[in-house]
């Protein structure tokens, strides 16, 4: 079955505690954190300080997304703040393959992200050494923006070169899911949805849209 990540992006930041105790409730067991700088994507969100406030309230696993220009001067930091997994930009990685190495060193799980507009070739290079590969479906910044249809071509490839790789790797979808796009998402290859906006901004209760995304018939 389909994983579930809501991005806490779209939450109400007054109230972080409840919002988060409302989806673990839900039967969440995986939050994305969305980390952005102002200087790789146009919008600054979080730090370290709020990851580490969560942990210590949440027995939850923390998947951090860095959507930042340096991600290996900041790696330490999340991961003394409780990150499970790190997610970094492959756009932003000169090493990519001496940054993945840096964070499974600290013992967590380590992902890259590829922007809708970079071919996934270069996970040829690094698979061995990724828990996680996530695929954009919209351009890095913003929560709310429409799902960009080419990217089922993409995840189709990423888990077309998964089998050839026999990577362990699971595959995350990022940006515009919805009960709408998911069928299509899931149906493609992808393991983990994150779904911002359409978990914490809909007219439904945050619970039943977790739960239609986790039953959704792919036929
Ligand atoms: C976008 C972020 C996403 C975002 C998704 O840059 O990486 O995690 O919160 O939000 P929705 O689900 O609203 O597209
Ligand atoms: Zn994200």
């Amino acid at each position: 079955m389909v994983e579930i990540a809501p991005s806490l992006l779209s939450a109400d930041f007054i109230c972080l505690e409840k919002e988060i105790k409302r989806i673990k409730d839900a039967g969440i067991s995986m939050l994305h954190i969305d980390v952005m700088d102002g200087h790789f994507v146009p919008n600054i969100t979080v730090g370290p300080m709020v990851v580490k406030s969560i942990k210590s309230k949440f027995s939850i696993f923390l998947d951090v997304h860095l959507m930042i220009s340096k991600p290996d001067e900041y790696i330490e930091a999340f991961k003394d703040a409780g990150a499970d997994l790190i997610t970094v930009h492959s756009e932003t990685c000169l090493h990519l393959d001496r940054t993945l190495e840096k964070i499974k060193n600290y013992g967590i799980k380590a992902g890259v992200s590829l922007n809708p507009a970079t071919p996934p070739e270069i996970i040829n290079w690094v698979s061995e050494k990724l828990d996680l590969v996530l695929v954009m479906s919209v351009n890095p910044g913003f929560g709310g923006q429409s799902f960009l249809p080419n990217s089922i071509d993409k995840i189709s490839q990423i888990k077309t070169m998964r089998e050839q790789l026999r990577g362990k790797w699971k595959i995350q979808v990022d940006g515009g899911i919805n009960t709408k796009t998911a069928p299509s998402v899931i149906k493609a290859g992808a393991d983990i949805l994150v779904s911002g906006s359409a978990i914490f901004k809909g007219d439904e209760d945050p619970a039943d849209i977790i739960k239609q995304l986790k039953s959704t018939n792919t036929i």
